[in-house]
């Protein structure tokens, strides 16, 4: 899509007083004066999930055990309840869907349960700039099957250090391929890749596919009826608002649910017969039989709170207004500040990007810390972006026009020549 806009603040202030989004914004914790642009890392705080923390926590302190099956929302059950409420935002089945661990563990579980190498058909498809635990996840699985992953991975290999062709993953599909772990959106650059594609011409060539969609759950509706992947994982401390280190997403295609997990335990036992303590595992044929351990139930409860917003807002509301302010972000980058060493990493079309831009500069690193200073939380990615996430549940067209005076500033003033470039323990 082609957007036109008008400079100047007045301009800004307009957009916003037309986006019918505009009031989610003071259910979020937000700093006066601060300009949120992390939201792709960790996004921020709700009234809303602050709620339901605090609901789950009184129902601990009044229920004791009872937490797991007196209140409304079972909590022995809440893994199931909040994988309903994500799965609108994925259109696949409540079933399918299931809030659990870690999206490192979660790769773990789903190739341990998918990966089934023979003589011929052994690799796994993965690309070279897909964010590292992923692939420390891969590599290990090779290594518990006694493989070596100098010989079973297929690595595709960005032309330009930025972005992934689409055709060079296809080509990558050899016979040898068994399984296949890309990231929807790359983390660095923003790139949305066509998942659709991908996935059918993965199923056409009988290879198990499987999605990392980290940079994608909350900012990019998918329709998994149509793109019909084997898998897919996520975590939700990023655009779902879910707090740091909240529970994270695992789907699997209901085709699977009758296979074993790759990382059983107790609690992917179907439930009814769960607590009969069995040592022969009755796996639950649905997402929940992929369960492992106990449920980390106030790692869970933010992101119900925040998982309801979505169902209000309307993921395709959040997609149509994140993507008119990334374009109106790339349109001030490329008016305001041309003079000044930037381009945007970030594919053009709406199609091809996410949730985020990708700023570079040769200056990134120090540009970034001057604009902390200046009131604006973004991250850095070696080696020269700065990721700026425009998050439209909290972030506004007035903020974004707010962001790039304050790199203006920093820029005209070389203010960025006061700091060092060395980056902290958290980028
Ligand atoms: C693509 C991707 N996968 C996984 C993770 C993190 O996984 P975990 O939930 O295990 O920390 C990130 C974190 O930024 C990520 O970008």
């Amino acid at each position: 899509m082609t957007y036109v806009f008008d400079d100047g603040r007045e301009a800004a202030k307009a957009m916003d007083q037309e986006d019918s989004l505009r009031g989610f914004r003071n259910r979020f914790y937000l700093k006066a004066g601060e300009i949120y642009m992390d939201g792709n890392s960790l996004g921020l705080c709700s009234r809303d999930a602050e709620q339901c923390l605090l609901e789950v926590l009184e129902e601990w302190k009044t229920l004791g055990i009872n937490i797991w099956s007196k209140p409304k929302v079972q909590k022995f059950l809440y893994q199931d309840y909040l994988g309903a409420l994500t799965a609108p935002l994925i259109n696949a089945d409540a079933e399918e869907v299931t809030v659990h661990s870690n999206t490192t563990i979660n790769i773990h579980t789903a190739i341990g349960t998918f990966y089934e190498p023979t003589k011929t058909k052994y690799k796994i498809l993965v690309d070279d700039l897909n964010f590292p635990t992923d692939r420390h996840a891969v590599d290990g699985q090779l290594r518990l099957k006694g493989l070596d992953p100098e010989n079973c991975i297929q690595l595709v290999r960005s032309r330009d250090g930025k972005t992934l062709l689409e055709e060079d993953i296809i080509e990558a599909m050899t016979d040898a391929v068994a399984l296949i772990l890309l990231p929807s959106v790359l983390y660095r650059s923003g790139q949305l890749l066509d998942m659709e594609r991908i996935t059918r011409e993965a199923r056409r060539r009988d290879i198990v596919i499987g999605w990392d969609l980290s940079h994608s759950i909350g900012a990019v509706p998918h329709d998994f009826k149509a793109i019909d992947p084997d898998f897919a994982v996520w975590c939700s401390y990023k655009y779902l608002n879910g707090g740091p280190g909240a529970g994270a997403g695992l789907y699997i295609n209901r085709r699977h649910f009758e296979k074993p997990s790759g990382l059983p335990g107790w609690h992917g036992n179907i439930k009814e017969t769960q607590f009969e303590l069995s040592h022969q595992l009755d796996k639950a044929a649905y997402a929940g039989g992929w369960q492992s351990g106990t449920q980390h139930v106030f790692s869970m409860a933010p992101l119900e709170g925040s998982l309801k917003m979505y169902s209000e807002a309307g993921v395709e509301n959040l997609r149509k207004k994140s993507l008119r302010l990334t374009a109106y972000l790339r349109f001030l980058i490329e008016t305001r500040l041309k003079d000044h060493g930037f381009s945007v990493g970030t594919p053009y079309d709406d199609e091809s990007r996410g949730g985020h831009i990708a700023l570079e500069h040769e200056d990134a690193l120090r540009i970034n810390e001057a604009l902390k200073d200046a009131g604006v939380v973004p991250d850095f990615r070696y080696p020269n972006v700065i990721r700026l996430a425009p998050v439209p549940l909290y972030v506004g067209f007035e903020d974004v026009y707010e962001l790039v005076e304050r790199i203006l500033d920093i820029m005209v003033n070389q203010k960025y020549e006061n700091y060092k470039n060395k980056v902290g323990p958290v980028a």
